[in-house]
């Protein structure tokens, strides 16, 4: 094998990991301060929040509700352009930070996820 495709082949399998790596570092850094206070820290919303916003503390569960189902597409856009009593964040955040905070959003939700497999018997989400 040639030493420049061995090159290629390292940086390959390297590079991208440490990206993507760096990218949830950030989705996580904004998630806690710009998200947390309403959504919680695992994402199944915060109730004090519910009540002080007036909303169904089902709205604010990221995890377990239609969330979990939307494409990426419709979670930026909703991060960036905000829903409601949501704020929007495309003032605060380069839509590359948006992106990064669903990156950080769709590894909560596997998480949850990954609680839920069998050998635990509790579902979450009936
Ligand atoms: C001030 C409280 C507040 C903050 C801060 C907040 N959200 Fe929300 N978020 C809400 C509320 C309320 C809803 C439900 C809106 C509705 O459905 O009417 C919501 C909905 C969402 C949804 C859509 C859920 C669905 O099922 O469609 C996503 C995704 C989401 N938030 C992500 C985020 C992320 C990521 C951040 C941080 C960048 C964030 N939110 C910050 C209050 C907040």
């Amino acid at each position: 094998m040639k030493p420049p495709f061995l090159a290629f082949l390292i940086i390959g399998f390297t590079v991208s990991p440490l990206l993507w790596a760096q990218d949830l570092d950030a989705g996580k850094k904004i998630y806690q301060v710009s998200c947390m206070a309403c959504h919680g820290k695992t994402g199944t919303g915060d109730k004090r929040m519910a009540k002080i916003l007036t909303v169904d503390p089902v709205l604010l569960d990221i995890i377990h509700g239609l969330a979990s189902q939307k494409p990426d597409s419709e979670l930026l856009s909703i991060v960036s352009g905000g829903l409601t009593m949501m704020p929007a964040f495309n003032k605060l955040y380069t839509p590359d930070q948006v992106q990064s905070v669903v990156y950080y959003l769709r590894t909560l939700q596997l998480d949850a996820q990954t609680k839920k497999l069998p050998g635990k018997k509790k579902r979450v989400n009936p």
